[in-house]
């Protein structure tokens, strides 16, 4: 008589180890950047592995040059792996040129930064159109979704303002709307509140919280372990490596 298993191999999930599963969303394996100046060698990232699951809510922390930015700048599609896979979404993505990862990266990824990086002479309806300017999305559609993404940000009033007329907290909220108004899935912060003060920082984070329920992944980078306590899952990042991957006291409730 045959001997019955519980699971059958063949209806058994199949759990790959190494590359994507369903429901992840960034997947990295191995991942290197070393970044050669003259003759100096800096290995920032010293083989990554790490997996984001869709609409996970993820801390980057770590000391100052251990790694963070180069690593969101892997996941955000800014730059390539000198050595590993990337897979996004479920595509290997690590060997990409750069007119790929451009596509990729305007589709799937809102990337903010701690500088804001918002032109200055251009008003905030312009400086979050231009990412619509780039994929040759038509004016009067261009500007109707820029202006609704304004309004999500509480910002309906300053559409005219220029940057330099806007508080802190107004022009990281510039950023945030251009970062959404392509509807990517995954949000990338690189310490979105480092030049922020505390009341500020903390309605910045209410946002991202708001941008997290509605169903988006979010990765954050942050010094401040108050700001990653907003998130659900802390990644310690030491010498170009994960150092330690726990859920936060908001979820363990420790
Ligand atoms: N473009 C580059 N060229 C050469 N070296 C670089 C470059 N970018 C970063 N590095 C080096 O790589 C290492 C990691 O830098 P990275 O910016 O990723 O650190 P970080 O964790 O974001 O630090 P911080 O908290 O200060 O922002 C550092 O030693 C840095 O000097
Ligand atoms: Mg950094």
């Amino acid at each position: 008589m045959a001997i019955e298993t519980a699971v059958s191999p063949d209806t058994a999930p199949a759990v790959n180890a190494e590359g994507p599963n369903p429901g992840d969303v960034i997947v990295t394996s191995n991942l290197w950047k070393t970044y050669v100046m003259g003759d100096q060698t800096v290995n920032a990232l010293r083989g990554v592995n790490l997996r984001i699951r869709h609409s996970e809510y993820v801390a980057i922390m770590g000391p100052s040059g251990s790694g963070k930015s180069t690593l969101m700048n892997l996941i955000g599609c800014l730059d390539s792996p000198t050595q590993g896979k990337y897979w996004l979404n479920g595509h290997d993505v690590s060997s990409l040129n750069d007119d790929e990862l451009a596509r990729i990266r305007n589709k799937e990824i809102g990337f903010v930064f701690q500088t804001f990086n918002l032109l200055a002479r251009a008003t905030s309806l312009h400086n979050v159109e231009l990412p619509l300017i780039y994929n040759g999305t038509p004016a009067a559609e261009r500007t109707a979704r820029a202006k609704a993404v304004l309004e999500s940000v509480n910002l309906g009033t300053r559409m005219m303002h220029k940057p330099n007329e806007l508080s802190g907290g107004q022009r990281q909220r510039v950023a945030i709307a251009r970062a959404l108004v392509n509807s990517p899935s995954i949000i990338l912060a690189d310490e979105p509140t480092g030049n922020l003060d505390s009341k500020t920082s903390v309605e910045i984070m209410a946002l991202f919280d708001d941008l997290h329920a509605k169903g988006n992944t979010i990765v954050l980078v942050t010094h401040e372990p108050d700001i990653a306590e907003f998130a659900h899952r802390i990644v310690t990042i030491r010498d170009g490596a994960v150092a330690s991957d726990h859920p936060s006291s908001r979820v363990s409730g420790s």
